[in-house]
This record gives structure tokens, C-alpha cells and sequence, in this order.
């Protein structure tokens, strides 16, 4: 397989990746997107999901998780660290080959600190992939950084109101904006982030 671009920076990074990372509470990190997430058992996608932080805690919810990352490093450790609840592939934004069409659809889909690594191109690709990945009334939430790169050095601006057009386009109706959140990784007062949920409709 090629390497995929966005990955660029993070093999070389891990242990640092995972120190700054690991201990960060999905639901602080994540706590506007939580009334977003189903209470019922349901499947769930998290792409780009890192060293596995996020897919463990939605696995964790009772949901079943796919969780898809391209840099092979930190899906062993995820792997390592979360164990085997978790179905692990080694995929990335825009296509997901791997998934197909993975009939049954899912419920909720997570790409948290991902879309800065796509360009406007790919995001557009992308926002398509996972509408027809999602069930009717299915959510997709992400997260924008904006401004310097992280170890992460492959990347692009973000524009929140740009990818709620481009969704619009693909029948994903914005469900919540939040700009100018604040980063919860120590040292990161310069980044920040906007939050946006989106349904399908
Ligand atoms: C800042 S990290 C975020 C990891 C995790 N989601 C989190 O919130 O901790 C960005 C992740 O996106 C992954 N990534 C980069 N390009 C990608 C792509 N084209 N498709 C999917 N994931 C990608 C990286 O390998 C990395 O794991």
C-alpha cells in the first residue's frame, strides 16, 4: 500500500504521540459530541483513530467499533493497548477501500483530529464516503484544528463553514458549529479547534 500523506511525522512520534495523548478523557475531549452518540448499542466508525483512545471508549459505551488508521505504528499500539473488542484496519480517508460497503451502515461516525490532513479535494471525497457509509439519520462528527502542526506534518487550513457547504452537498445537514474551542493537550494555547456534527438526512 502507498503511504498515505496525512501520516507523515507521526511513525517517528509515537511514545511522544501517546504520552500527550493516551490520558485525555473522551469525555472531556469529546463532550460536545456526546449527546450526538447513540445510547443503544450501535455501530461506530472512528477513522484516524489514532492509538485507539477513542475507539476503546465508544467500544466501552457497548457500541461495536471499527476504528481505521493508516500510520501501522500506532495501530499496534492501539492494538496493544485496547485489545481485541475492536475490529482494527489499517485504512484511510477519502476511499476506506477496507470497508466496502459495509451493508449495514453505521450509526456514528468519529474523525477527531483527522480533517486537517486532507485536502479540500480529499475532504470533499470523503464527506461522500461517509455519507453512503451511514445509515439514514446516522451522525458524523469531527473535529478542525486550526493553525500550527502538531507532529503531524502533512497539512492544511481548516474552514468550518467550508465544510459544512461542501456536506450540505452530500445531504450531511449540520447539526452543530463550534469555533474557537480550546486544545486540552498541554503546551497547545496556540491551537484550536471547531467542533461540527452533521446528520445524514
Ligand atoms: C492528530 S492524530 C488524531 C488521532 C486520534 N483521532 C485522536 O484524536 O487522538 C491524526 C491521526 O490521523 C491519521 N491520519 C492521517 N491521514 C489520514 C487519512 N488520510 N485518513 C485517515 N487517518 C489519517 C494519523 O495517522 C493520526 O493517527
Amino acid at each position: 500500500m502507498l503511504q498515505v500523506k496525512g501520516t507523515e511525522g507521526y511513525s517517528a512520534a509515537t511514545e511522544r504521540f501517546m504520552t500527550a495523548t493516551h490520558k485525555i478523557a473522551f469525555q472531556d475531549l469529546h463532550q460536545s459530541f456526546l449527546k450526538f452518540i447513540p445510547t443503544d448499542s450501535s455501530n461506530v466508525l472512528d477513522v484516524g483513530s489514532g492509538i485507539g483512545r477513542d475507539a476503546a471508549a465508544l467500544a466501552d459505551m457497548g457500541h461495536t467499533v471499527v476504528a481505521v488508521e493508516p500510520t501501522s505504528e500506532f495501530l499496534s499500539a492501539a492494538q496493544k493497548l485496547y485489545g481485541t473488542s475492536i475490529e482494527w484496519i489499517n485504512d484511510s480517508f477519502p476511499f476506506l477501500p477496507s470497508l466496502g460497503d459495509r451493508n449495514e451502515g453505521f450509526d456514528f461516525v468519529l474523525a477527531s483530529a483527522v480533517w486537517h490532513h486532507l485536502d479540500q479535494h480529499e475532504r470533499r471525497i470523503t464527506l461522500s464516503r461517509i455519507a453512503d457509509l451511514l445509515r439514514p439519520t446516522g451522525i458524523f462528527a469531527l473535529s478542525l484544528r486550526h493553525d500550527p502542526a502538531g507532529v503531524g506534518t502533512h497539512i492544511f487550513p481548516t474552514d468550518g463553514q467550508e465544510t459544512v457547504r461542501d456536506a450540505e452537498r452530500v445531504n450531511l445537514k449540520p447539526l452543530q458549529v463550534l469555533g474557537n474551542q480550546p486544545s486540552l493537550v498541554k503546551g497547545k494555547r496556540n491551537v484550536t479547534w471547531t467542533r461540527i456534527v452533521l446528520q445524514k438526512i
